[in-house]
């Protein structure tokens, strides 16, 4: 896979900074590299994808920073444990791990197939649960400089019906991330975690979803979404920066987040009656 760099557009005195970004081949992950690389940063792009990930690394090049393309598939704690092995001799620390890979699935429960629940969770909770394990402790040698961003969704927070095992994956991630922001405290360790509603990039491509109404819902919500990757990835940065936990997007979502806090039962009411009008409603089990 391709290594490129570029360090000539920054200072010479700037201390490189040393990241790994799972699923940065595309999408968000890309943004978010695309967006550190302008800083200076140096990135392992970890995916599945390894075309995808050569490409954003030839970016990385471009924007004044540089990168690595390794090959992950976060599902399988070999691979992370191959990918910890080849980085910890050549890089002098890990200043942040992006927990980012994930897939959409939908279906209600009961329909959506016990394989298709295992995709899910295989990869968008074991992603945030390998990375952590096999790195914290390299994070922790680093304290005061080194950060976690984990990529949960707005559907975490949502629970919207037909999508139980995209929910619950996310939902977890934000347990953990509000976990590991506790644990962490005391090693003066960020944690962020990322919990937008739907932007355009290409997760519906490989997604797995059981309704045909339920996916042209999201495709919809993709073409009507008014903010981009780009704009989370700048978010999640400035976050991280910032040592917030929690990064909601649009204002509208922060707005939603509010209510249910307020007022839980009656939120998912609304978000009931929303989905029903949207997708043609949930059927009620005979
Ligand atoms: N796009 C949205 O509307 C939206 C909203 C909320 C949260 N998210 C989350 O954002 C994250 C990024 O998704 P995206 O929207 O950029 O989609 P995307 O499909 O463009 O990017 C996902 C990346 O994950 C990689 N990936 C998938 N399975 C993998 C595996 N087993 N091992 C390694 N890499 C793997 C893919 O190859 C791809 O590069 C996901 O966790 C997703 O759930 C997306």
């Amino acid at each position: 896979m391709a290594s490129l760099s570029n360090q000539g557009v920054r200072s010479p005195m700037a201390e490189k900074k040393y990241g790994i970004i799972t699923g940065g081949a595309s999408g968000l992950g890309r943004a978010l590299a695309r967006q550190l690389a302008r800083e200076g940063w140096h990135l392992a792009i970890a995916d599945i994808n390894g075309p995808g990930a050569d490409e954003t690394v030839r970016m990385l090049a471009a924007e004044g920073g540089s990168g690595q393309a390794e090959s992950l598939d976060v599902t399988k704690p070999e691979d992370w444990q191959a990918l910890s092995d080849r980085l910890r001799p050549q890089w002098p620390r890990l200043d942040l791990l992006v927990n980012n890979a994930g897939v959409a699935g939908a279906g209600l429960v009961g329909e959506f197939s016990l394989e298709d629940w295992k995709w899910v969770l295989d990869i968008n909770l074991n992603n945030v649960i390998y990375g952590t394990h096999f790195f914290i402790d390299w994070l922790k040698s680093n304290p005061g400089r080194s950060h976690i961003i984990n990529t949960a969704s707005f559907a975490a927070i949502a629970s919207a019906p037909g999508m139980a095992a995209y929910n619950v994956s996310k939902a977890a991630v934000v347990s953990l991330s509000e976990t590991l922001w506790c644990e962490l405290q005391a090693n003066d360790i960020s944690v962020t975690v990322i919990c937008p509603e739907f932007f355009a990039t290409n997760l519906l491509e490989k997604s797995r979803f059981n309704d045909p109404n339920a996916l042209k819902f999201a495709r919809k919500a993709f073409e009507k979404s008014t903010f981009t990757a780009d704009d989370v990835a700048r978010s999640a940065i400035d976050a991280m920066k910032k040592n917030k936990l929690y990064v909601i997007l649009p204002k509208a979502a922060r707005q939603r987040w509010y209510l249910k806090r307020l007022n839980p039962q009656w939120f998912l009411g609304k978000v009931t009656a929303l989905m029903a009008k949207s997708t043609g409603g949930v059927k009620r089990n005979a």
